[in-house]
């Protein structure tokens, strides 16, 4: 790409960029960057600066950057059926070949699969179908959904409210009244720091079941998780939780939507989350690593029991009243189709279990002992550092004093991207699935060094 020196003003003067300060954007106040390129774990921008992309994009990027086997599916979808609509039974080869790669790999209890866009449309889709579903069971009053803080869902409006961090409500209107939270898993911030983690699983379940008492079990219809929280703060579910969590929803007919968007296709070590943590759920929410961001692609895998019911509708009221132009888009299916053949030709679920277990241990060795280290913790290829200013008495540093920006920011002058997670002091690793032992000992060793920049 030619180097065009308008670019910069360009964007500040026409670019309404997402998640970003507007007003110092525009005034020109803060950082930005134009990426041109990008090859297997580094992306590389204008100014020729090339960095360990340890984020993977926004967790989404998992076979890695520029992968030819799936550019050429895209350019000969492109070329030989661009588009058609999925509208009235019609499909498209990509398409159809996908969702029987998705089923194949999905936990036994699914039977389909809706394609939308991204993870926020594809949350959507899975409120309204439970609406649906609940109406055709003659249960029009049961209809909330609890979703727990720390939770991301998307940005939508029901997303938005489904979401459990302020940011994402504040000024919006939002949460919308039939989304109600509960506690987040999060085992690290506990109140009562005498539990052990069994029993602050108990304990969630024990507030789910309260709360869910207190609405109203016939006004309650879903319950939307992710296996692992992600942007919440990257926090693996304490042990025994999603048993006991499962059984609450079970003792109250409520179902589960698992929000895979992260942990779908590989992350945690295993193809989804819910085979890795034992989570039967009746909805599974799919996007990033289906295509491995190629191309804009989500899905909502329903389960047979879900399926029956959502047959059973049609039937009683004539196609179901949902949809989108771009629904099973052919580029994105053609993209996803190439994505999840590289994942299995490339072992990369594999990769992400073993070197994620490498990972997630060297990073522990790292810093673990560091005074100003409250937690390092991971799954598969996800890891997350938490800063806290006491160790001892878990004395969190001013959120004023933005010290998880501070070590980003040290960590990117040396040329590694990790992230900054919005509520806390907490630098989340989620890089690409390919990454090799070599890569995995360079971020670490250079979060190393950034930390003690920052904190000493
Ligand atoms: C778990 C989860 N669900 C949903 C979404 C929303 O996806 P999108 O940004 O594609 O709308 C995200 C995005 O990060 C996510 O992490």
């Amino acid at each position: 790409m030619l180097k065009n020196d308008q670019l910069d003003q360009w964007d500040r003067e026409n670019f309404f960029h997402p998640s970003t300060h507007l007003a110092q954007h525009a005034r020109g106040e803060s950082s930005s960057r134009i990426v041109t390129g990008a090859s297997g774990v580094h992306i590389e921008d204008r100014d020729g600066t090339r960095l360990l992309d340890a984020f993977a994009g926004l967790y989404c990027v998992n076979v890695g950057y520029g992968r030819q086997e799936i550019a050429e599916a895209i350019a000969k979808q492109a070329r030989e059926l661009a588009y058609y609509h999925a509208y009235v039974g019609t499909g498209t080869e990509a398409s159809i070949t996908l969702a029987k790669m998705v089923l194949e790999r999905a936990p036994k209890n699914m039977s389909k699969v809706y394609f939308g866009l991204g993870g926020s449309d594809a949350n959507e889709t899975n409120v309204k179908l439970v609406w649906y579903y609940n109406n055709i069971l003659g249960r029009p009053q049961k209809k909330k959904i609890i979703s727990r803080w720390r939770g991301y869902h998307g940005a939508g409006l029901m997303t938005g409210s489904l979401t459990g961090l302020e940011l994402y409500h504040k000024k919006f209107d939002l949460p919308f009244p039939q989304v109600k939270h509960t506690l987040a898993p999060y085992y690290y911030r506990r109140d009562d720091r005498s539990m052990s983690e069994q029993q602050f699983s108990e304990h969630c379940a024990a507030e789910l079941d309260r709360l869910i008492e207190s609405e109203g079990p016939d006004t309650v219809a879903a319950f939307i998780g992710e296996p692992v929280l992600g942007t919440g703060g990257i926090v693996p579910p304490p042990a025994g939780y999603w048993a006991a969590i499962q059984k609450v929803l079970k003792k109250h007919d409520v179902l589960l939507i698992a929000d895979e968007v992260v942990t779908g296709f590989g992350r945690l070590g295993s193809m989804f989350g819910s085979l890795h943590y034992d989570i039967e759920a009746d909805i599974i929410t799919i996007a990033k690593g289906l295509t491995s961001a190629y191309a804009p692609l989500s899905g909502s895998i329903v389960s047979k029991k879900f399926w029956t019911v959502l047959e059973k509708g049609t039937d009683e009221n004539g196609a179901i009243g949902h949809g989108w132009t771009y629904s099973a888009h052919p580029i994105g299916a053609a993209a996803g189709v190439a994505n999840l053949k590289l994942i299995d030709d490339l072992d990369l679920v594999k990769n992400a279990r073993e070197t994620g277990a490498y990972f997630n241990k060297a990073m522990k060795e790292a810093l673990g002992g560091h005074a100003h280290v409250g937690e390092v913790r991971g799954e598969g290829l996800l890891n997350a550092v938490e800063f806290v200013e006491d160790k001892d008495d878990r004395k969190f540093f001013d959120p004023a004093k933005k010290i998880g920006y501070a070590v980003s920011g040290a960590l990117l002058k040396r040329g590694v991207i990790g992230r900054a997670m919005p509520q806390g002091d907490i630098l989340g690793f989620a890089p690409p699935l390919c990454l090799t032992r070599a890569e995995a000992d360079e971020i670490i060793g250079k979060t190393k060094e950034a930390v003690a920049e920052v904190l000493g």
